[in-house]
């Protein structure tokens, strides 16, 4: 641990699943300011594109990009031997990616039906990527981490996985415009249950495995939601996402060296009445 900076990240290879997203993009710009060595992986290519280019260049900064799909055990192989074989380590992971539906005029409508709608599709989607995706990660880099003896694993929940949405928030105009749908919350709640569970069953290794669990990002929503949703928290606003990137460089760093299992909650305040 570097004495004189205890929340120093610099030379961490840092791995960033879901790492193009809202949250993972600004992680991953912030970890490398730090002087981490930042791997972004995501599907989405054409969102790194859009993400990093201009901010690479701009800034000089060495971020690297590896295609990969959560729910593909081979394809999450692929993207750690790459990283390996590019930084000769790896020291934390990151699972950003989700199926979080953002709130854009390009989303797929059906995803916000009814529960009683809700296409069984969805949610089999929703819960592949959120909690399949997060269990093959795991599976893949413990093989990894328990070859070098150490490694921090940190997947990213929400406040929807401590309490359940009130839709009342979605409401445009006396209209249920959209419903926040089942499976994110289910997700949300079980990957708690997986962090735990595998803080436990590695008990005995220096692995380490922690949950950050950050909260309603003002992004593009109406005046209207936005309103609603600062008014279920005790600071009365939504957060901005940069509000995260303090919270995840402690935990990418060896000041969180006493925790495991742990779940650290960013929510304005939200879940405490
Ligand atoms: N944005 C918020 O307001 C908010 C609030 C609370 C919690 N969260 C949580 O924060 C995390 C990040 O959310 P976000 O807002 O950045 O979401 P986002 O949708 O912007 O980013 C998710 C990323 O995951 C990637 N992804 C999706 N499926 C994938 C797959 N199969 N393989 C690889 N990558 C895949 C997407 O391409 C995308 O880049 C999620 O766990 C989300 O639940 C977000």
């Amino acid at each position: 641990m570097k004495k004189d900076n205890i929340l120093s990240v610099e030379d961490k290879v840092i791995l960033i699943f879901g790492g193009c997203g809202l949250i993972g993009s600004e992680f991953s710009k912030h970890l490398v300011n730090q002087k981490a060595k930042i791997c972004v992986a995501d599907l989405n290519k054409q969102n790194f594109t859009i993400n990093f280019n201009d901010y690479k260049k701009k800034n000089n900064k060495d971020i690297f990009f590896y295609k990969v799909n959560v729910t593909d055990r081979k394809s999450i192989e692929n993207c750690l031997r790459k990283v390996l074989k590019k930084f000769g380590k790896l020291d934390v992971v990151i699972n950003a990616s989700a199926m979080n539906a953002p709130f854009d005029k390009k989303f797929n409508k059906k995803q916000f039906s009814s529960f009683e709608k809700y296409p069984i599709e969805m949610w089999k989607k929703s819960l592949e990527i959120n909690l399949t995706g997060a269990l093959l990660i795991a599976q893949v880099i413990v093989k990894y981490f328990s070859k070098i003896k150490k490694g921090h694993l940190i997947n990213i929940g929400s406040n929807y996985g401590l309490v359940a949405p009130d839709q009342g928030i979605y409401e445009e105009k006396g209209k249920q415009k959209l419903f926040k749908p089942a499976d994110y919350i289910v997700s949300k709640f079980g990957i708690i249950g997986l962090n735990k569970y595998l803080a436990a069953y590695f008990k005995k290794t220096k692995i380490r495995f922690n949950l950050l669990t950050p909260s309603g990002v003002e992004h593009k929503q109406t005046k209207n939601f936005k309103k609603k949703y600062s008014s279920k928290t005790l600071l009365n606003r939504m957060s901005f996402k940069h509000e995260y990137n303090g919270a995840i460089q402690f935990l990418c760093s060896d000041a969180s060296s006493y925790m495991t299992g742990s779940n650290l909650i960013i929510d304005g305040g939200w879940t405490v009445t």
